[in-house]
């Protein structure tokens, strides 16, 4: 093994506890350069990790205001929300409010949809799901105002013009409906579904990791693509996938179309290509049908990963040094007892403070006392929860002192 230098990068943990709350209606300010309103994305974040949204919206040189469960973001135009909704990673889902007024009754809920101009979201054509959340409104039935949205949507839709675009009808609009007392906000979904399903991973194992969430973990280790990445659980080899795609710069999404490539406000985008990536990917998993898994969703997704099976007790270093990260069995979760997992746990510190003494590494852990069988000086660097289910993300780091305190500076 070579002499271990720190990654290139300068890695840092990004430290997931910051709540900071700001206030902000749904309409946007208006534009010095145009008078317009500007439009207020709401990307709705998994509790906990708000602040790594807000940091990949800050990577694209956005400021944002965050709030629990959802980042807001002003953005200079529609064209300019499409285009960093295709680049962002992280996000679970993007609301573009379009209104928000009175809404005590289903008349005055039907006058609000009509008073918003649809032409730039929807055509004659469009197919449109509505769906609606209620929080203390006296419309007591949520059918029943899914039932008059729809109707007044279909109103409005006849009046507007039938545009085909190239993919027109694939991707139906969803409009998002919040009864809150007597007001409602009326939001149009940009993705069009949630935004983990990228397309590329048609095959899964029985707990895959979503891909916004496994994006966010990368951007919490500070994975950089001059860092090699090894995942040695690697099921349908999400993180791998995910940090390809980063890599190679190209949106998340090369197997999907979004609800907003499809607006007829925005201009076509063209299709992306597959570009080569720099970064050293490695791939290991006890399981033959989980590398088989991985090498088919790489192959869908275009991205280079080195797949092979392995047990993690005979983990290797790939190279001198890089960044580990795993999201090893949880034991409860597929039906088996925490204990019955100890010992992955047991081999990835092994590996830790053997081969891989070099390596940074982040694991998920469904407890303490699991997190601490991999290594007592592991620090945990947030929770949240995946599936039902509370899990930290731990750190552990040759570079920083047992706290991670030097590398967060
Ligand atoms: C929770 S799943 C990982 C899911 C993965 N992150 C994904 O998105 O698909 C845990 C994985 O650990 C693997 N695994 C369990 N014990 C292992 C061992 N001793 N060595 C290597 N892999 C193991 C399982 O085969 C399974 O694919």
């Amino acid at each position: 093994m070579g002499v271990a230098t720190p990654p290139t990068g300068g890695a840092t943990w990004l430290r997931s506890n910051n709540r900071a709350l700001s206030l902000r209606g749904v309409t946007g300010p208006v534009s010095p350069s145009t008078g317009a309103t500007v439009p207020v994305l709401h990307a709705i974040a998994p509790p906990g990790l708000e602040p790594v949204v807000a940091r990949e919206l800050g990577e694209h040189g956005y400021s944002t205001h965050q709030h629990p469960g959802h980042v807001h973001v002003d953005v200079e135009g529609l064209a300019a929300a499409v285009s960093v909704v295709h680049r962002l990673r992280t996000p679970s889902r993007v609301l573009l409010p379009l209104t928000e007024g009175p809404a005590a009754t289903l008349e005055q809920l039907a006058r609000l949809v009509r008073s918003v101009d649809w032409s730039p979201f929807l055509t004659r054509t469009s197919e449109v799901r509505v769906s609606v959340i209620s929080r203390g409104s006296r419309i007591r039935r949520r059918d029943t105002a899914q039932k008059k949205v729809s109707h007044a949507l279909r109103d409005a839709q006849r009046r507007l013009k039938p545009i085909r675009r190239a993919s027109a009808g694939l991707v139906p609009q969803h409009v998002r409906i919040r009864l809150d007392g007597p007001r409602a906000v009326l939001s149009i979904d940009v993705g069009g579904d949630l935004l983990h399903k990228r397309g590329w991973r048609m095959t899964a194992g029985k707990a895959p990791l979503r891909e916004s969430l496994a994006a966010s973990l990368l951007l919490l280790a500070g994975w950089s693509d001059d860092e090699p990445l090894l995942d040695p659980c690697c099921g349908a080899g999400t993180f791998c996938i995910e940090a390809g795609l980063w890599a190679a710069r190209r949106s998340p999404y090369v197997g999907r179309t979004l609800a907003c490539a499809q607006w007829p406000g925005v201009p076509e985008a063209r299709r992306e290509a597959h570009r080569p990536h720099p970064a050293a990917l490695f791939a290991s998993d006890q399981s033959e049908r989980a590398i088989s898994m991985t090498r088919e969703n790489a192959r869908r997704a275009g991205v280079g990963v080195q797949a092979r099976v392995l047990d993690i007790a005979d983990l290797e270093a790939p190279s001198p040094h890089g960044l580990l990260i795993a999201n090893p069995p949880y034991g409860a979760r597929l039906g088996q007892s925490e204990r019955s997992v100890e010992g992955v746990y047991r081999s990835l510190g092994r590996a830790l403070r053997g081969p891989l003494a070099h390596w940074r590494a982040l694991f998920l852990a469904p407890s303490e006392r699991l997190a601490r069988s991999v290594d007592r000086r592991a620090f945990c660097i947030t929770t949240f929860s995946n599936g039902s289910r509370s899990v930290g993300a731990w750190a552990l780091d040759p570079f920083s002192d047992s706290t991670g305190q030097d590398a967060e500076d």
